[in-house]
């Protein structure tokens, strides 16, 4: 009787919480709701660079898609700090935020972390508390006690939901714990020196990440990275500051040929689309950028890049690609969304 009692009150707190301005109540748990990797998925919502300080106010509009998983795709702190205890208290305070808790109700969460989460603007493998923070990233993110990526170093995973023919693989790169030093010019308009012989992922990370490509029998391949990999031209994190490396995740692909790869990254504030082809894929890469879940750019200003399609976003958003199963091969869809559900952004990608 009791199991029932709980039931139909989880289910009344599960409907209440995914509809807009209904409050959480602060009995309830504050852990995401339990991954389920049979489920298909037809909405995955995404976003990045949330500060814990700011207002929360995105999540009541990122639960009106009503998502089957979210991904961050890191800065989901400003922890920028060597001192862990406050790393673990600005991850508590966002996963005890009312706002973030709509999210938890409503969807399964996974993700990466980018620098500032990770340890501090821009830290790469240098950053002395890697270990420590990849502790706290795992804990906020509930990942179980005896999974895999407790055991060795960094925090790539890799998850595939969907039963057979309606499958997603989701390779989540770990693009700072193994990351090689990059040095910024001084003065105004600092822009960082691109470090020719320079990698991000790591050998282990390489291996790993190949292997997961090539067993992959998932019918979309979605691989995230906490900052941007096609768009090069600007002074920012990219992974064309280590163009040795970006060359050789575009020749994995073209060599492995995954079925419907998309890329998708936070970090820079804003929100793009780019597209790019590489030779041999059938099919264009795609890669959405989704950054400024609670800040962006403050000024409006152009920003040159060759791949993007449509406009530069620079108000407060998240992604969201919906996918239609009906047909004999999916479709997806990406949107950028912001405030009040407003949508800057849609674009079929296959
Ligand atoms: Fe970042």
């Amino acid at each position: 009787m009791k199991k029932i009692f709980i039931l139909f009150f989880g289910c009344l707190f599960f409907i209440a919480a995914c509809a807009q301005d209904i409050k959480v109540d602060s009995k309830f748990t504050n852990t995401a709701r339990k991954l389920d990797t049979k489920n298909t998925l037809q909405t995955i919502a995404f976003g990045s660079c949330n500060n814990q300080g700011k207002s929360q106010e995105m999540w009541k509009h990122v639960v009106k898609n009503k998502p089957d998983l979210w991904i961050w795709l890191g800065d989901i702190i400003y922890a920028d700090t060597k001192n862990m205890q406050v790393m673990a208290d600005k991850y508590s305070s966002l996963k005890n935020n009312m706002d973030y808790r709509r999210l938890l109700a409503c969807s399964p969460v996974i993700g990466i972390w980018d620098d500032h989460d990770f340890g501090w603007n821009d830290a790469g493998k240098e950053y002395p508390m890697k270990n420590e923070s990849k502790r706290l990233l795992l804990d906020f993110l509930d990942v179980p006690k005896d999974t895999l990526v407790r055991a060795r170093e960094g925090i790539y995973q890799s998850y595939v939901f969907g039963e057979k023919g309606k499958k997603i693989k989701i390779i989540l790169l770990d693009t700072r714990f193994f990351r090689d030093n990059v040095e910024r010019t001084t003065g105004r308009n600092k822009r960082y020196i691109v470090n020719n012989e320079g990698d991000v992922l790591g050998d282990a990370q390489w291996v790993w990440l190949e292997k997961e490509l090539e067993s992959s029998d998932a019918q979309i391949n979605i691989i995230a990275s906490g900052y941007q990999i096609i768009s090069k031209e600007h002074r920012f994190a990219k992974w064309g500051n280590f163009p040795k490396a970006r060359a050789r995740l575009f020749k994995l692909l073209q060599k492995v040929k995954p079925a419907m790869p998309i890329l998708i990254t936070g970090d820079r504030h804003i929100a793009e689309l780019s597209r790019t082809r590489l030779v041999g894929l059938e099919n264009p890469l795609f890669e959405i950028t989704s950054s400024g879940l609670t800040h962006t750019w403050s000024e409006k200003r152009k920003e040159a890049n060759q791949y993007r399609v449509g406009d530069l976003i620079i108000e407060k958003n998240f992604g969201l690609f919906k996918i239609d199963w009906s047909g004999e091969q999916p479709k997806v869809t990406v949107e950028v969304r912001g405030l009040n559900n407003v949508l800057f952004l849609k674009k079929g990608l296959f």
